[in-house]
């Protein structure tokens, strides 16, 4: 059932307390150097404003420690100036979160006004779930809006216990949250066909539960990253110096086994004399790396052949890299992949911290369907996951 959304309550004259992600990276100097989640926000924020409600914006940014001196570039100023700058409008950022500052700018706070409270797991009732740290937030305002894609997964107060405060016809998703669900009920309900997976990543064992769920529905899912070096290993092929999850052998045989062909690994690879920028590379093609080289992605001819499956899919998701992409080197079948997914014609979706920031390195991520906030939240999902985050907003009447 589709959720209530924000434009399903009242907002005019009240204060709409909007949890969002804006757990943004920053620079060394703690600038923002990827403001998506602030963007994705806008249009809920944007919303709530312009039918007369004011704003009380609630993130956590970063995992503090509750070291003042440690935790300070954690502090909200600057994601609070981003903001600020996007919409064009004042936010005025408290040193508090349910404390005198916050109490007082929101007790002033007028239609059309912005307050953005500070990091909310500098406060220890954050991470437990705490109800007495939940009802104080929540006496801030009058209604609340889950946009926090990113943070669904979490059962902290400000995603459950605080929305709990508050009467059913009083919370309700944004309009980034309701996009993303929009996009995982296509991906994981009855999807047209041909569906394509594309899983990289180092791991097997961080996929296990994306490839297990999303193996029953998909036609083909194509590996690449260093996982691939644990199924080769596990089939029996040398595999060099390359990283593998030796303890996870089989649990890798135990998942070929199920997708039988539906899985399909790099034909050629991209191999280095060591794992780090200018070392000596050579592309091999089968199955095996040869002894001392480091498998650090797919080969061209792997990519010529996700290409032409990713072209003729009708949905196509990405979750992981293909290679070590962060080093130019080692890019190739990342970009490559971010290409034939820009270029497919059908619906594309990509999920995942890692392949998100590969689209938007290559410039390429205004070519898909879907570019997901959410890291652990969208892998979470795609594992057939439900949270209570959502549980606790109300299905649309
Ligand atoms: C994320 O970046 O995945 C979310 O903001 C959640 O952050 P967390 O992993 O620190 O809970």
């Amino acid at each position: 059932m589709p959720k209530q959304t924000v434009r399903d309550i009242e907002v005019s004259g009240r204060k709409v307390l909007v949890r969002v992600d804006f757990n943004v990276p920053q620079t060394e100097s703690g600038e923002v150097s990827d403001d998506r989640r602030i963007r994705g926000a806008i249009p809920t924020l944007v919303n709530i404003l312009e039918r007369g409600g004011s704003l009380i914006l609630v993130s956590h940014l970063g995992r503090p420690t509750g070291d003042p001196a440690a935790d300070a570039p954690f502090r909200m100023d600057k994601p609070a100036e981003r903001l600020a700058s996007l919409l064009g409008k004042k936010v005025v950022k408290v040193g508090d979160t349910v404390g005198p500052e916050a109490v007082a700018a929101c007790s002033s706070l007028a239609p059309g006004g912005i307050v953005m409270l500070e990091n909310v797991r500098f406060n220890k009732g954050e991470k437990k779930g705490d109800v007495e740290f939940a009802k104080k937030m929540a006496a801030l305002a009058d209604c609340y809006v889950n946009d926090a894609f990113g943070t669904c997964h979490r059962d902290e107060a400000s995603m459950v216990a605080v929305p709990e405060q508050f009467a059913h016809d009083r919370r309700a998703i944004g309009f980034l949250v309701e996009k993303e669900l929009n996009i995982l009920a296509t991906l994981l309900g009855e999807p047209r066909h041909p569906y394509v997976a594309v899983m990289g990543g180092a791991k097997v064992s961080d996929k296990i539960g994306v490839i297990e769920n999303l193996v029953k529905k998909v036609d083909k899912l194509l590996i690449g990253g260093a996982m691939t070096y644990t199924f080769l290993s596990a089939m029996g092929h040398s595999i060099g110096k390359s990283k593998v999850e030796s303890d996870k052998l089989e649990m890798a045989r135990a998942l070929m086994h199920s997708a039988g062909d539906k899985l399909v690994l790099p034909s050629d690879h991209l191999v280095a004399s060591a794992p780090e920028a200018g070392a000596e590379t050579k592309v091999v093609v089968g199955p095996d790396i040869p002894d001392g080289w480091f498998g650090m992605d797919i080969g061209p001819r792997t990519a010529a052949e996700y290409d032409a499956l990713i072209q003729s899919a009708a949905v196509v998701i990405w979750n992981g890299p293909m290679g070590k992409f962060e080093t130019k080197d080692f890019a190739a079948g990342t970009k490559a992949v971010a290409q034939s997914l820009a270029r497919s014609p059908g619906i594309t979706a990509i999920g995942g911290g890692e392949s998100a920031e590969a689209i938007e390195k290559f410039g390429l991520a205004d070519k898909v369907s879907h570019v997901s906030t959410g890291g652990g939240a969208f892998l979470e999902s795609l594992e057939g996951k439900r949270f209570n985050s959502l549980g606790v907003i109300p299905d649309k009447v």
